[in-house]
């Protein structure tokens, strides 16, 4: 990957996604963002709204980056429902669907566009958002943490399937203030019936250098990890 690079951010409309796509597009390099609310473009930062739970969408979606980017160097997937916080023995399937349909499959379908494409240009990398809970139970997260474990094993799968062809693949986990968290932190309180014990995370920035060097060209031997990007 040459110095400036053209990257695809999934899930990109708060948190750590909008921040990832603000910090790489003020470093000079190009980058497609999207997510399902609008956001403006901003200076070599195109955002295309989406719905990744929506094939027809994530394919326009993938097409639009394409074509405004003209080569993919990087895909990052930052998108995840917080829904479905619940005990293990009560989660409504519908929800628990939904949270594998936005943070697992919606990058299925993604990669489905952007791996071929990148396979025709020689490389890439590819980075999907997991987390923690993905190895640590964590108390009314079992639907977001069978999700995050599905995401990572389906991203070493994918690294080992495109292991010589220049794509490398993976895993990141962030520890961020963010919607998200914030979402989750609620509703846990409101089932537990007291509020969090937890002091607030740290800012969203903490987590930016570990994808920023993912991305680049130090880190073009690392495939099939997963790695912290802060202390959790
Ligand atoms: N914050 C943490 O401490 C923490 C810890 C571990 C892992 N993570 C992971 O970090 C990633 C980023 O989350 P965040 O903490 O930055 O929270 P966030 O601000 O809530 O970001 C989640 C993003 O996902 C997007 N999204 C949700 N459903 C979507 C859909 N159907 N189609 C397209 N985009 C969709 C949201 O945008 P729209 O609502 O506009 O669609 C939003 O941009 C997630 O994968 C999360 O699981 C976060």
């Amino acid at each position: 990957m040459t110095s400036v690079y053209t990257v695809v951010i999934a899930g990109a409309s708060s948190g750590f996604g909008a921040a990832l796509a603000h910090d790489l597009a003020a470093a000079g390099h190009q980058v497609v963002a999207g997510a399902r609310r609008p956001r403006p473009d901003a200076p070599r930062m195109r955002y295309v709204p989406v719905d990744l739970t929506d094939s027809e969408a994530t394919h326009h979606f993938a097409q639009a980056a394409i074509e405004h980017l003209g080569r993919v160097d990087g895909l990052v997937y930052c998108a995840a429902d917080p829904g479905a916080v619940q005990r293990a023995w009560q989660l409504d399937a519908d929800a628990f669907a939904r949270v594998l349909d936005v943070s697992l499959l919606g990058f299925v379908r993604l990669a489905g566009h952007l791996v071929p494409h990148m396979q025709q240009a020689g490389g890439g990398s590819i980075i999907t958002v997991g987390s923690q809970a993905a190895r640590t139970p964590v108390d009314l997260l079992a639907a977001y943490g069978a999700a995050k474990a599905a995401l990572e094993h389906y991203s070493r799968c994918l690294a080992e399937e495109l292991s010589g062809t220049g794509i490398r693949v993976n895993t990141i986990g962030i520890a961020a203030e963010t919607e998200l968290a914030a979402t989750h932190r609620t509703a846990k309180a409101a089932l537990r019936g007291r509020p969090s014990p937890h002091p607030p995370l740290p800012d969203v920035a903490e987590s930016l250098p570990l994808a920023r060097w993912l991305l680049s060209d130090q880190a073009r031997h690392v495939t099939g990890q997963s790695i912290e990007a802060n202390r959790p």
